[in-house]
Formats: structure tokens, sequence, C-alpha cells
């Protein structure tokens, strides 16, 4: 097969764990008989450095043209200023809605190797293995109003949380479908008590669960979410939310894996072209040191080839080489090992075991 790539390594430690995941997918290209051809833009403080924009026009139009989108990750203390007018994030936002990358999927299934890391009891996550399906272009990200204003009694910022029913029917539907993939169980999390958007949310989904007869539909309050991924985590399969809601919930699952730096996720909209990003951030106390994780994004390009390429086989190769770099003990420093790899060892402990 021969697809385009499109590569957005952004900031921080982005383009060291990008380019790990490029050698990834080149190998996994030269092994099965595929051609990948890689393109490289920019996105977040890099932009805007440049060009005064966290996202180019030309960046847009290449992932528009694309199969997909690998991106390391955007920000840092440089452009952190809370009064400036630009900000890395806004790139992010931007590609995400431009695209119509409506649904996160952040998969967490803790690596067994890695259960003494958890600082939960291993008990609490062994058999851990739900996906979080969050709603990415709507809630109160990009709700309008938004905004700041003088006012006489002093400042007043705004945002808002809004949904429509579509947006709503669209990403409960995809959690549906993947939970008939699955254990059959989908667990939709608001805060019905109190807001308005999760009682439409509420309704909505209830509707949704009479096309999914097969699969069991509960509701869940987001607090009480919270507690239970750290209580009960191995009662979830799927777990679909508002976009804030989900943007919280999964840090807090990140830690059952052990490390942020672990965790992969695939953003999907009604076409095949994905956008495909670990969801730890740019880490800049360790960007330019070679010693950030790359597993997320490696398992991030292993996600790219299912959804986007439609090859299955080829992503499982990706995840059983992580599975075996793990299981022989290959960890980076955010592991805690006494000798860690770099960041280049660890793409290479991957790769080695790519069968
Ligand atoms: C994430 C990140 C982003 C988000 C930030 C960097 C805008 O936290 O992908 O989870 O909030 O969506
Ligand atoms: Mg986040």
């Amino acid at each position: 097969m021969n697809a385009h790539i499109a590569l957005t390594p952004g900031d921080g430690i982005g383009p060291e764990v990008v380019d790990e995941a490029r050698r990834t997918l080149e190998a996994v290209a030269a092994k099965f008989g595929h051609s990948f051809a890689f393109t490289e833009h920019l996105l977040g403080g890099c932009a805007i450095d440049r060009h005064g924009t966290a996202l180019p026009a030309d960046t847009l139009a290449a992932a528009r043209e694309a199969d997909a989108v690998l991106l390391g990750a955007v920000g840092g203390p440089k452009w952190d200023d809370p009064q400036a007018k630009v900000r890395p994030e806004q790139g992010l936002l931007a590609i995400r809605k431009e695209l119509g990358l409506y649904a996160n999927l952040r998969p967490v299934r803790p690596h067994p190797a890695l259960a003494a890391l958890s600082p939960l009891k291993p008990e609490r996550v062994a058999g851990v293995d739900f996906v979080v399906v969050r709603e990415l272009t709507g809630g109160l990200y990009f709700g309008t109003p938004k905004g700041r204003e003088q006012t006489p009694q002093g400042e007043r910022a705004v945002d808002t949380l809004v949904y429509t029913e579509g947006e709503v029917r669209r990403i409960v539907r995809l959690a549906f479908q993947l939970a008939q993939q699955r254990r059959k169980l989908v667990t939709s999390v608001d805060k019905a008590n109190v807001l308005e958007s999760s009682r439409l949310w509420r309704k909505v989904a209830l509707g949704v669960a009479k096309e999914f007869p097969d699969v069991k539909l509960e509701h869940q309050l987001v607090d009480s979410c919270a507690m239970r991924l750290i209580t009960h985590a191995p009662s979830f399969d799927v777990i679909v939310t508002e976009n804030m809601f989900g943007d919280i919930l999964t840090d807090e699952a990140a830690v059952l894996a052990g490390s942020l730096g672990l965790l992969p996720s695939a953003s999907l909209g009604e076409s095949r072209r994905g956008l495909y990003e670990p969801i730890h951030g740019s880490a800049p106390d360790i960007a330019g040191k070679g010693i950030a994780n790359p597993t997320g994004t490696i398992l991030s390009a292993a996600l790219l080839l299912r959804h986007s390429l439609g090859l299955e086989t080829e992503a499982r190769a990706i995840e059983a080489a992580v599975q075996a770099a793990l299981d022989a003990g290959q960890f980076t420093a955010d592991l805690g090992p006494k000798a860690p790899l770099s960041t280049v060892q660890m793409g290479a402990a991957i790769r080695e075991r790519l069968g």
C-alpha cells in the first residue's frame, strides 16, 4: 500500500518521539512491503516562532491531503504568557476542529510488567482494559460565547458548555460500535445532576442504546467516575464523555498504566483520515535530552495503521513488539529502571522485536 503520512512533531520532546515513530513505520513498511511517504510540517510553538500562527495554512493543507497525521506535542514555557494573543495549543485545537476529528480514542491497558510502577496496588490495576472515547470538537473547549471583558466590577471571563443532539449522537454511537467489538459495556459520563448539556447527553445516549440491544449502557457522574477509575478500573469497557471531562479523566487513567509516556490516542472523524498523538505533553523539562519515552507515539503509529490505513496485522505487530520490549525490561527513564534506555534505544528495542 502507498500512503502519505504528514508529521507534525511540534515542540519540546515532540520531534524526538515522532522520529522514533517514523522509523518504526519505516521498518513496518519494509517488512510488510508498503510504501509510506512522510512530509514534515510546523504546528504549535515552533509555528508561532516562524509564522506567527500555531496552525499555518500549509500545515493544514498538507494534513487535509494526507492519509493520516502523526503529531508529537505542542507547547512550552516560552509561549506560556497568559496575555499572549497566540498560543501553541490553539494549533492543536484548530487542526482537530478543521479536520472534523470529533472522536478521540484513548485506550488504557496497563502492561503487566509495569504493574509495580503504578501508584495503585497491583490488584487494582490487574485486568484493566478500557478505552475512553472523548468528544473532541465541541463542549467547553469550543462553545461560544467565550472570552474576557472589562466590567465596572472588574474583569469577567466566560466559557460555554454547549452540545447539539447531533454532536452527542455521533460520538455515543461510535462508543457503542466500539463496545460491540469489546465487552459490550458503555459507561456514559456526565454531570446530569447539575448541567443541562449533560441531561441532553443522557437522553441522547438512551436513544442510541436502543439501536444496540446487545450493548449495556450505564450512566455515571463524572466526579464518581474519577473515583471509580482508582477504586474499580477493571469494571470499565468503553467510557464516552464530553471534551473536558475526557481530557481530565484520561490524564487520571494514564496513571493506571504507570507512565503518561505509554499511552497513545487516535482522533477520528467521518473520513478515514485521522490524527494520532501520544496523550502526553511536550515535557519541556526533558526536551532535547534524548530521554523521553517514545512508546506512546509508537503505539499511536500502530493506531494510525489500524484506523486510517486498515493495516490491522501491521498495527498488531507494533503492539506486540512494544509488549515484548517491555517484557524484556527495556525501559526509559520515566519508568524508573536502574539503567534507563535513551529515546533512540527504546525505539530500536521495539523495532528489533517487530518479528
Ligand atoms: C490533550 C491536551 C490538549 C487538550 C491541550 C494541549 C490543548 O491536554 O490532548 O489532552 O486539552 O486537549
Ligand atoms: Mg489533556
